[in-house]
């Protein structure tokens, strides 16, 4: 443990009830409860769902010993014998595994997210974003939900550049099928009172229909570039082509298809809510959406935007930063110790749960002025905050988000391409959040899509 870490107390949430501990409250509403008990006990909690204990941990020296210094100690907590939670539908992909098969599988999937790749794939991503907003004339001047707009436009992204394939005939099935499975997945983890998935409950079967959906959506897909042979560079080219160092196996078809779901899902849904927040923030703070289509018209002079505009865009690009400080798309992070340790003073026992809160490091006061003011000039100048991993939006350590070079070009990328053709304005006063695996607007954003007219500039 590094010198500079602090000591810990750790504190027992009270109010726990004795079979049920605090899984009523922690249900109903997790982010608020996680966030309450952090601003009322400290920073280092420790609670009860049902049987389970967790830890609650809101500081950046904590964050920094589990997702980094100790990153072996504290593993995922899927277990592929025994798939429950995000792995019940995403198998034993990127985000679920652990060991060697979660090493070789990163060193596979890395290099498409290589920061060289970036300028080839933004033109893809504004060539996407193009093709659907020219759809969004029809909407012109009535509410639309921008997360719904946004969840569209970023699946279609991610197809187009991972699997150079267009998904939007599906789009209305796919985003059924996800929402499905992905509430299965959630169920499977709060509600320990649940019949198991061989029951033929409505659920479950709703639950194996939209399974079998996806399954044959990316079946397909491989399907299809394995008999065409063609080659793309892409991602599916990466995981077919990848063989064994050692024995000169490439990959299971369950190994392709977990891969490929885990992209498909992680590489979109958690940027479409950045942007849905974002327009949020920019629709309730005037002054700074001012600012914001100010130098958008005054980079693109009213064409598409390309990787090199971005760094003429340091406002957009901090106003997605912001965002993401407000509102992480991951809120939470959830490591299991693989052994006895200790952090930051506290022992923990092999087994021992933790949620680290990102959501509550972005708006910690110790590290934050105006922790919950949305100042976007905060990340201009290179000015960062004062402790390096109270801004976690991307996690940190050797699980980090493999997608982070991605994700910031396209989130400010599609800001800018946007915000050049509208000007979106508030269609309903209060948004809630809700932590629904990622942190969603509740019940969605409804926006008017207004025509943004750039100003003429005069050529004299
Ligand atoms: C604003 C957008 C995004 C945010 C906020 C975000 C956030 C995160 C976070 C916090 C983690 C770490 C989770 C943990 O430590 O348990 C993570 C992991 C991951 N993300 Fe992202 N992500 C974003 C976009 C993307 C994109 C665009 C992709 C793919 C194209 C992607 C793919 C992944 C994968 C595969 C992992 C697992 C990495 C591993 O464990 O090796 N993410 N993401």
């Amino acid at each position: 443990m590094p010198e500079s870490v602090q000591s810990f107390t750790l504190v027992d949430v009270p109010g726990g009830a004795p079979l049920l501990g605090h899984l009523g409250t922690f249900k109903r509403a997790p982010l608020e409860t996680m966030s309450g008990w952090w601003r009322r006990y400290g920073d280092a909690l420790r609670f009860r769902l049902g049987p389970k204990t967790l830890h609650l941990f809101s500081h950046p020296d904590l964050a920094e010993e589990i997702l980094v210094h100790q990153a072996d100690r504290f593993v995922k907590v899927y277990d592929p014998r025994k798939p429950t939670g995000l792995s019940l539908v995403l198998g034993n992909g990127l985000v679920t595994s652990s060991g060697e098969v979660w090493k070789r599988h990163r060193r596979i999937i890395q290099p498409i997210f290589h920061r060289s790749r970036m300028v080839a794939m933004a033109d893809r991503m504004a060539q996407v974003g193009e093709q659907r907003v020219a759809g969004w004339v029809s909407l012109e001047g009535q509410p639309i939900d921008i997360g719904d707009e946004m969840m569209q436009l970023t699946l279609e992204v991610i197809s187009q550049t991972m699997f150079t394939a267009s998904m939007a005939q599906h789009i209305d099935q796919i985003r059924h099928a996800l929402r499905v499975s992905l509430q299965y997945a959630v169920d499977s983890v709060q509600n320990p009172l649940r019949l198991p998935s061989w029951v033929p409950t409505s659920r479950n079967r709703e639950f194996r229909s939209a399974m079998q959906f996806m399954d044959s959506l990316i079946y397909g897909l491989l399907i299809e570039r394995r008999r065409s042979g063609s080659q793309h560079g892409d991602l599916l080219d990466l995981l077919l082509q990848a063989r064994d160092e050692e024995t000169g196996a490439g990959l299971t078809d369950q190994e392709l298809r977990d891969e490929t779901f885990t992209i498909f899902a992680a590489g979109h849904g958690t940027t479409a809510t950045a942007l849905a927040w974002t327009w949020y923030l920019l629709a309730t703070h005037p002054e700074a959406k001012a600012r914001f289509h100010e130098e958008v018209d005054r980079v693109l002079q009213g064409r598409t935007p390309n990787a090199d505009d971005l760094q003429h865009l340091p406002y957009t690009r901090a106003v997605f930063e912001e965002s993401l400080r407000l509102y992480p798309p991951a809120p939470v992070v959830q490591r299991k110790a693989a052994i006895n340790t200790t952090v930051g003073g506290l022992p923990l026992a092999e087994g021992a749960l933790v949620f680290v809160s990102i959501y509550n490091l972005h708006r910690h006061p110790a590290f934050w002025t105006n922790p919950d003011r949305f100042l976007p000039e905060r990340w201009l100048n290179g000015e960062r905050p004062t402790a390096r991993f109270a801004y976690l939006p991307f996690g940190a350590g050797p699980r980090a988000c493999v997608g982070i070079h991605f994700a910031s070009v396209e989130g400010p990328l599609l800001l800018a391409l946007i915000g050049r053709r509208y000007d979106l304005q508030p269609a309903q006063e209060v948004v809630e959040p809700e932590f629904f695996v990622t942190l969603q607007p509740k019940s969605g954003i409804r926006m008017m899509l207004q025509p943004h007219n750039v100003p003429v500039v005069s050529s004299a």
